[in-house]
């Protein structure tokens, strides 16, 4: 359950920082402004932090700048390999989106970058649940994921995709759960936070979601 992309990555590895650089033509528009997608999750957070998906800590490297501690939790063997070697200092947690034990009651912000479409909606309804559950009143869950207006929007940007010749990206948007901006407001309202996007590429919106006040 959330796991059945984690594979993907044991490739992807060799060869992601140079993704994300913009070496790779078919993701160099996924990426784009990638330092600065990861400074705006980080910059908006503070204290006691969980990162989903640290995949090789670039994100994680930005949150030690800014907050006090930071526990990552990541699927992937490799990647967490990675994080933790990088970052010896900090905990890297084998878990996912859903599954995970940080064993402390006291977390202040939940983030990620490019990882929250790897949960159906469901499961990303599931999820937030549960993060409200371990947030206080104004605990924060920032995500940065690709994200589309509409299901056309997204059709639209596959056939784009694969006009252009770029098969691997139109697949991965097939293949995986990206879903619709109405969609996770509706989510993120129904587990009790207020959520607000905002635009950072043709692919990439930032979530920035407070827990409300509990009535
Ligand atoms: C595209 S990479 C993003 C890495 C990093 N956050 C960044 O911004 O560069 C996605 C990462 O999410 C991890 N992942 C995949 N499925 C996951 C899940 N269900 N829960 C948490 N992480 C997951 C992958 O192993 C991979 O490290």
């Amino acid at each position: 359950m959330g796991r059945e992309f984690i594979d993907i990555f044991d490739e992807w590895v060799h060869s992601y920082d140079a993704s994300v650089s913009g070496e790779d033509p078919e993701y160099r528009d996924v990426f784009d402004g990638y330092d600065n997608i990861l400074n705006e999750v980080a910059n908006r957070v503070s204290g006691t932090v969980i990162e989903f998906g640290t995949g090789t800590g670039n994100l994680t490297a930005k949150l030690l700048e800014t907050c006090v501690s930071v526990i990552g939790i990541e699927p992937n063997t490799m990647m967490r390999k990675i994080t933790s070697e990088r970052f010896p200092s900090i905990e890297v947690l084998d878990g996912d989106l859903l599954q995970f034990n940080v064993g402390i009651e006291s977390i202040d912000a939940i983030v990620s970058s490019y990882v929250f479409h790897h949960l159906t909606d469901d499961e990303k309804g599931e999820a937030l649940k549960e993060y409200a559950k371990l947030l206080p009143t104004n605990g924060k869950v920032v995500f940065a994921d690709t994200v589309f207006i509409t299901e056309e929007a997204k059709q639209a940007q596959i056939a784009k995709e694969r006009n252009r010749g770029f098969h691997h990206v139109a697949d991965d948007l097939e293949r995986e759960y990206y879903t619709t901006i109405p969609i996770l407001t509706k989510l993120f309202e129904e587990a009790g936070f207020h959520v607000s996007f905002t635009k950072m590429n043709d692919f990439v919106w930032l979530m920035d979601a407070s827990k409300n006040k509990e009535l």
